[in-house]
């Protein structure tokens, strides 16, 4: 049925993204420790990821880690580079053959450099492939910190005269910022909360906003699916009058 569905949305030039919340009370909910909750996000973005390329998206960006997610407790944080580098030694053929890109943005230095090679790594085998999806992932990643550093290049290129002031626009911006995307066009945030907790701040100007409280490791794809439809028919003004 949702396989049917799917099969018909066409969402080509679309970029969604994901604030995938919930893992830790999903396990407390179940009585295990929250890197458990982790791996089952992990299982959980695994299949997203298909569903997205059967749709068709331009591109997924997922919010795997916020520059604030580096005050949590060390063993999970731990817990999470662990998962970060088996999901990537177990995913990477798969993706390959899905023809999905994958990228990563933020400053994810802090996890060692295990984590930096093996995601440099994986963007190599994955970068010269026409792709079908570009996945992204954010880690270490903040939007105010995203626009801080773009206003930082910019401002430089202005000193060292190669920019005149009169022609910093939105291009520029997005020229400068880490996130590798433009326009967003549908955010989803799981977990129940109605916040945007420092994601794609410049990027969510226009964005189709949607939350649920399913718990992420409790998302599927026929929620996915729904979503994407709801967002297909939703009509997008950018402010401008069509009646
Ligand atoms: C949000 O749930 C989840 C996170 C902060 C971490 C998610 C990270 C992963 C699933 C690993 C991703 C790795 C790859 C390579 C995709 P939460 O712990 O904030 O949940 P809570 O709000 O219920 O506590």
């Amino acid at each position: 049925m949702a396989e049917n569905k799917q099969s018909s949305l066409n969402l080509s030039g679309i970029n969604a993204a994901i604030i995938m919340d919930g893992n830790g009370r999903w396990a407390k909910r179940n009585a295990i420790n929250v890197t458990s909750g982790h791996e089952k996000g992990v299982d959980v973005v695994r299949k997203i990821v298909e569903s997205a390329a059967k749709a068709h998206l331009e591109s997924l960006s997922l919010y795997a880690f916020s520059t604030e997610n580096w005050s949590r407790p060390k063993k999970e944080i731990l817990g999470i580079k662990k998962l970060i580098i088996s999901a990537i030694d177990s995913q990477v053929p798969e993706l390959i053959n899905q023809k999905v890109r994958l990228n990563f943005f933020g400053d994810y230095s802090s996890f060692g450099n295990d984590v930096v090679d093996a995601i440099e790594q994986a963007e190599s085998v994955t970068a010269s492939q026409e792709s079908r999806l570009k996945l992204n992932i954010a880690l270490g990643y903040g939007g105010r910190a995203d626009i801080i550093e773009a206003a930082k290049l910019i401002s430089t290129d202005v000193k060292l005269g190669k920019l005149p002031v009169e022609d910093i626009s939105n291009e520029t911006f997005f020229k400068h910022l880490k996130a590798p995307i433009n326009e967003l066009d549908l955010l989803i945030r799981t977990g129940g909360d109605h916040r945007i907790s420092n994601f794609l701040l410049y990027h969510l100007a226009y964005t189709e906003i949607q939350f649920t409280d399913t718990l992420w490791p409790d998302f599927t794809e026929e929620e996915f699916i729904k979503c994407l439809e709801a967002f297909s028919n939703t009509e997008r003004r950018f402010g401008k009058r069509t009646l």
